[in-house]
């Protein structure tokens, strides 16, 4: 008779850095947890209860945690694995399906869970107004993973479509020239007047926002903590004398822009 695997995996989304948007169900999947598997800054982020163990790992060595991780629950532990934001976006849950697909066939019969949290640009746009309104589309500016000559071809198909986008991993001391080039490419397909959003370590106590243009929109206004939304030809700005200006993209899309 084939025994069951008793041991389970639960990948959870922290939500962008505030304690205060970790949801309850993510809440209660850490504290159940016996092992916690993570990047060290997110480990940093969860409280250690009593008996808990953790295991903290490189940004780079994603794949490997997965399958730690998986090790772990298939000799019977609760394992969990954590991630910021949301672990679907550009995060850990793909890279446990990764190692799920590419692991011994045992894995496959392992509970698994996802707990979603708060992405990045949800909370960068819920800071300045509603510039996700309409159609978006989110993007990962790493060539890591990719050839630049794809993400070019994306930026320019998302414009061209008349999307906002959400840009994540802008920048890095690995890809310093990246970001500048996606600015430019996005130049030449939208007006200069086109508003874009720098939300920097949101929810964290080094939290900044900017407000540009393309026209002005610099590489050098981001780093690895930082997600950029970018408008489309529709998103504005509504300025308001005693409150903090708004950014929004309205939900319907006027025919003559069609
Ligand atoms: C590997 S991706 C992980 C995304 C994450 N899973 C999420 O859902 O937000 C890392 C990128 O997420 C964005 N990011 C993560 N935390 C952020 C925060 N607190 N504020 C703004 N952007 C953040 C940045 O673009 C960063 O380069």
């Amino acid at each position: 008779m084939v025994q069951a695997m008793t041991g389970k995996l639960t990948v959870i989304g922290l939500g962008p850095g505030n304690a205060d948007q970790l949801t309850r169900e993510a809440d209660v999947a850490l504290q159940t947890a016996d092992v916690i598997f993570g990047y060290q800054p997110y480990i940093d982020r969860v409280p250690l209860r009593a008996g808990q163990r953790r295991e903290a790992s490189d940004n780079r060595q994603e794949v490997d945690r997965a399958s730690r991780a998986l090790s772990e629950a298939a000799r019977g532990a609760h394992a969990a694995v954590v991630s910021g934001g949301d672990p679907g976006v550009f995060a850990m849950a793909a890279a446990v399906c990764e190692a799920l697909e590419h692991g011994p066939a045992a894995w496959r019969d392992l509970e698994l869970s996802i707990v979603p949290g708060v992405t990045s640009m949800l909370a960068v746009a819920a800071r300045v107004g509603a510039p996700l309104g309409h159609d978006f589309c989110a993007m990962s500016l790493s060539d890591n993973l990719k050839p630049w000559s794809v993400i070019e071809r994306r930026l320019q198909a998302a414009a061209a479509a008349g999307f906002v986008m959400a840009l994540y991993n802008p920048i890095s001391r690995a890809r310093p020239w990246q970001l500048d080039r996606a600015f430019e490419t996005l130049r030449e397909h939208l007006p200069g007047t086109t508003v874009v959003v720098f939300g920097r370590a949101v929810g964290r106590p080094d939290e900044r926002i900017q407000l540009t243009t393309l026209a002005a929109a610099k590489g050098a206004e981001a780093d690895m903590a930082t997600c950029i939304i970018v408008g489309s030809t529709e998103t504005r700005i509504l300025t308001r004398p005693n409150q903090p200006t708004l950014v929004y993209t309205p939900r319907s899309l006027a025919a003559a822009s069609a």
